[in-house]
């Protein structure tokens, strides 16, 4: 059985976001990161649709959701696709990739500019001011919100250095659990009625 997130990659118009590194980077990620990418910018922009944002916008968080992680890729590889438990100063290494990320898109001047580095900024913050810069995300745009729980999502689904591939029910459990702490009461609600009501998304994973 194929994992989630493989399902979930082949919904993703993968050629859209290969030009969307190319036109705002110059290059493509490792696979992973690509492939990571693809699954989150597609979910950030059915999510976004679904919260009743217009087509336009619901593209533009899905392309600052493709890069949400670009600053990584300046970072050292045997840190970032490390195989075991980061150290507490390989995290604070790791950390840097939200502003490394927004520096490097800061010359976009197009109409997504403010959300791509928003985006790469700021999506490790917390509802409650616990995450990364200790902004609460309750200050900052609805949209950051949006990719980053998809983020999380994704993550849960994924296989890491530290756990395995979670299923769909675990991640969702996962995402509950953030609830009032990681994310707003309302957008948790929202997301897990998103996924639940997501017949493609039900159906490839029954598959
Ligand atoms: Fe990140």
């Amino acid at each position: 059985m194929y994992e989630i997130v493989d399902l979930l990659e082949k919904l993703m118009d993968s050629a859209l976001v290969e030009q969307i590194w190319i036109k705002y980077i110059g290059k493509l990620p490792n696979v992973s990161i690509l492939n990571e990418s693809k699954t989150v910018a597609r979910l950030s922009e059915q999510l976004s649709r679904d919260m009743g944002y217009s087509i336009k916008m619901s593209r533009q968080i899905g392309i600052a959701a493709a890069l949400h992680d670009a600053g990584k890729m300046l970072l050292a590889p045997e840190i970032v696709y490390k195989q075991s438990k980061l150290t507490p100063k390989e995290f604070e290494v790791i950390k840097t990739h939200t502003w490394l990320g927004a520096n490097m898109l800061s010359n976009v001047h197009d109409d997504t500019n403010k959300l791509i580095q928003n985006v790469c900024l700021l999506h490790h913050e917390k509802w409650n001011g616990e995450g990364y810069m200790g902004i609460p995300s309750c200050c900052l745009p609805e949209y950051i919100s949006i990719v980053a729980i998809v983020d999380v999502f994704v993550a849960a689904l994924s296989k890491r250095s530290y756990k395995e591939a979670w299923t769909l029910d675990t991640a969702l459990g996962h995402i509950q659990q953030l609830s009032g702490s990681h994310f707003s009461h309302e957008l948790v609600k929202t997301f897990l009625r998103f996924i639940s009501g997501n017949k493609q998304l039900q159906f490839l994973i029954a598959g």
